[in-house]
């Protein structure tokens, strides 16, 4: 016999009730059966049933496989899943932390900077016309490295914010974000001839404080390197790319080596001296989050003295049902 001991009773109820709407399907589906072996141990076993019309009766085919390795497979893949679950929740925490601890380590490293700013200046106000231009030179370069310190921190707060940001896609007018940018950008520098044409009513699948933050970084990007020309350009258009949108902000500044553009979206990368364009290098590291948070991606093209173009994909209208 192949049927095991403790379910040989049921099995006749069970074959009956089978041989009543008899079709071809495998047995007791969702369960894992066993069968028996000559010397009374168990196998796990698969079983599919057929039945056979013929003249004097109907006949019920039955293939049983061997489902020993089988059922051992499938115990090893979800073991394996199980693992790489575990992990992945560790590295999540892992990487929670990470993220928090930068965060206030960034956020508390803000105070003392203020304060070694705030006291230079006093000190230097309160000294002055004793004080050599050397010495007063020393306190203007104190000054400027906490600032420049100080850049950085908002840097990597907001790099820090958007990686945690909770994103909410909505469709926005992205020419009127990118206008409001650019004005406040020419705001700060009246003294630049800068030409601005931004293409109207681009609409976009974004999430607003991550798009504005791609957008501020991007604009604030294309007015800095093009500040060694005498009439800077600046462009923001969109074209239709496979049916998804694509952005892109043009500059005709001092451009960069293409070999290079894959490192531009790295924290820290640079390819200009920041004696020539002051900046942190973590700006572009920063839209690329975004991007991909939106479910988009940025690229670029360049050649040096040419001008630069970032191009942002984004993520098809609609696409957020
Ligand atoms: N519009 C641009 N034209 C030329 N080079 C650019 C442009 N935007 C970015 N880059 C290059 O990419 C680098 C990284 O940009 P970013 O991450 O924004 O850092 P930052 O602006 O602080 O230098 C810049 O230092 C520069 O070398
Ligand atoms: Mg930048």
């Amino acid at each position: 016999m192949l049927i095991p001991a403790e379910v040989a009773t049921r099995h006749v109820a069970h074959r009956e009730g089978y041989a009543r709407a008899a079709q071809p399907r495998p047995m007791g589906m969702g369960l894992s059966l066993s069968g028996r072996r000559k010397d009374g141990s168990q196998l796990p076993v698969e079983i599919s049933l057929s039945p056979i019309n013929t003249a004097e009766a109907r006949l019920i085919f039955c293939a049983v496989r061997d489902a020993t390795e089988r059922r051992a497979t499938e115990r090893q893949i979800r073991r394996l899943n199980e693992g790489l679950e575990r992990q992945n929740t560790e590295l999540q925490a892992v990487n929670n932390e990470l993220e928090a601890f930068s965060y206030s380590v960034s956020h508390d490293l803000r105070a003392p900077l203020r304060a070694i700013d705030g006291f230079s200046k006093i000190l230097q106000s309160s000294l002055e016309g004793s004080l050599s231009e050397r010495d007063s030179d020393y306190f203007n370069r104190i000054r400027k490295a906490a600032q420049n310190m100080s850049k950085l921190i908002d840097d990597l707060l907001t790099l820090a914010r958007v990686t945690r940001a909770d994103v909410k896609l909505a469709s926005l007018n992205l020419s009127r974000l990118a206008t409001a940018v650019a004005d406040r950008l020419l705001e700060n520098q009246p003294e630049r001839n800068v030409t601005l044409q931004i293409a109207p009513d681009i609409k976009v699948l974004a999430d607003p404080a991550l798009l504005q933050v791609a957008m501020e970084n991007l604009l604030g990007n294309a007015f800095k390197f093009t500040s060694t020309k005498e009439k800077a350009l600046i462009e923001v258009g969109c074209m239709s790319k496979d049916g998804e949108t694509v952005v892109f902000v043009r500059d005709n500044g001092v451009g960069f080596d293409m070999n290079y553009a894959d490192k531009l979206f790295t924290p820290f990368q640079r390819l200009h001296s920041a004696s020539e364009f002051p900046g942190t290098g973590i700006g572009l590291a920063s839209i690329k989050r975004v991007m991909s948070k939106l479910g988009g991606r940025i690229w670029a093209e360049s050649s040096v003295g040419e001008g630069a173009t970032f191009y942002l994909q984004f993520a098809r209208i609609g696409a957020e049902q």
